[in-house]
């Protein structure tokens, strides 16, 4: 089995916590070949290339960084992944960790380079993208995968079949929620996570929506988001807190609320949980998730936990590196687990048709993708397209205080507003 090289664009923070490390195991386990990181300038590069946890995790493991480490910092390279995708070996991995209103590019970018993707949350913010992302790597046969982990954490995988079986009856009202820490404020985000261009529901209540879909396979038909405004400390307005609600096809209600703001020194080291209640006959049914406290207190003798605390709810759920058999450290959880999925599905892939000529391999790669996307495990366009029906909903919402938008199924899916 050959390894696809891996190229992930976007070297900030859910680079270091997550995708870097997951893409380091793949390649000691032999699914990864070559990793490159690219960036807006080298210094995040120089953050991950020189950090401590990951050093310690993966002894011996590099990645070609773009620009240069030995570039001028200051110096700053916005097309250059265009130039790294170009050079590539077709048929490989892009792994995309950009700002979300860049993701539409850099996908349709590595596709016309004949590129697998694996995208973070959310795909794109606009619906009619993500037809197209999906038309263009249907015809070419090309994976396109997004980083939706929470269908990976056990929790929903066991929700969603008891739902399935009939367990609970039909999901009718629910909440959820997801307080990201108060510091994310003082990070790149505030280059980014301005008013004009996302909020605190698109940016983690769209995990919940996808949650509720994914178990229950309830369309949403109406979306009212209000936002509450603040300001980061270098000036720039952005939504610090957001309250959506959602309405359901069946007429079931799920309320969302979301923000940068859990206390740093709170053990956290966010807050998020979902309820959902369901009808049965004569009686009802509920599932409800803590995903904050997991039933693991670590109290440290130094700050080394988020935003320098000591004392945290550890949860081993999403992504925490432990010791195994091999050197280092190797990453566990449903974070992991959900890179390990599209890696692992494009690596076989890709391999199934080695050898083959062009067009039987382009019409198997083709069934593959057919596969996955009627299974639903691993997020794909179109097995989660009503995300992007919902983030195109939910901006206009904010953007006009809460105005009720619904969005209309059929032919031709889209947004307006108004009441469902
Ligand atoms: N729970 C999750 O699934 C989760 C968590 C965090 C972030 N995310 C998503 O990941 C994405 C990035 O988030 P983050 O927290 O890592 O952001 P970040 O601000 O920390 O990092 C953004 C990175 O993009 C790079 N970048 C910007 N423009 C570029 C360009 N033109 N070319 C190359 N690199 C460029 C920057 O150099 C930086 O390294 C967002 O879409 C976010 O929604 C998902």
């Amino acid at each position: 089995m050959k390894p696809v090289d891996t190229v992930i664009i976007g070297g900030g923070m859910i680079t270091h916590d997550l995708l870097l490390p997951s893409i380091y195991h793949l390649q000691r386990t032999g699914i990864v070949g070559e990793i490159s990181v690219c960036a807006l300038n080298n210094s995040p590069l120089k953050e991950l290339a020189g950090s401590k946890e990951i050093i310690q995790a993966f002894p011996g493991q590099t990645f070609t960084a773009y620009p240069a480490l030995n570039e001028d910092p200051s110096a700053i390279f916005p097309d250059l992944y265009k130039e790294v995708l170009a050079s590539m070996t077709p048929r490989q991995a892009v792994v995309i960790a950009l700002p979300d209103e860049l993701h539409y590019g850099a996908v349709v970018e590595a596709l016309n380079n004949n590129q697998n993707v694996l995208c973070v949350k959310p795909l794109v913010h606009q619906y009619k993208q993500s037809v197209e992302i999906e038309k263009l790597a249907r015809e070419k046969g090309l994976f396109v995968g997004i980083e939706y982990h929470k269908r990976f954490d056990r929790r929903a995988l066991i929700a969603r079949r008891h739902y399935e079986l009939g367990d609970f009856g039909e999901f009718i009202m629910g909440e959820a929620k997801m307080i990201e820490p108060y510091f994310y404020r003082y990070s790149n985000f505030q280059n980014w996570f301005t008013t004009d261009k996302t909020d605190p529901f698109v940016y983690v209540g769209c995990h919940y929506v996808d949650l509720v879909w994914f178990i229950t396979g309830l369309r949403p038909v109406e979306i009212s988001v209000t936002g509450v405004e603040g300001k980061f400390p270098n000036g720039k307005k952005g939504y610090m807190w957001a309250n959506g609600r959602v309405k359901y096809e069946n007429g079931a209600i799920l309320s969302v609320i979301d923000g940068l703001g859990y206390p740093d020194e709170g053990s956290g080291s966010n807050e998020q949980c979902l309820t959902m209640f369901c009808e049965g006959n004569g009686k009802s049914g509920m599932i409800k998730h803590d995903d904050q406290f997991r039933g693991v207190t670590l109290c440290y003798l130094d700050g080394i936990g988020p935003g320098g605390t000591k004392h945290n709810y550890v949860s081993p759920d999403f992504y925490r590196l432990v010791p195994w058999e091999g050197k280092g450290y190797k990453p566990v959880g449903y974070g992991y687990d959900s890179v390990a999925a599209t890696i692992n599905t494009i690596h076989a892939m890709e391999n199934e048709v080695s050898g083959m000529e062009e067009p039987q391999a382009l019409k198997h790669r083709q069934k593959i993708m057919a596969e996955t996307d009627k299974k639903g495990i691993i997020a794909t366009p179109a097995n989660s397209y009503i995300n992007e029906l919902v983030i195109e909903a939910a901006r206009k919402s904010i953007l006009e205080d809460g105005e009720a938008y619904r969005i209309v199924y059929g032919d031709d899916p889209h947004v307006e507003r108004g009441h469902a």
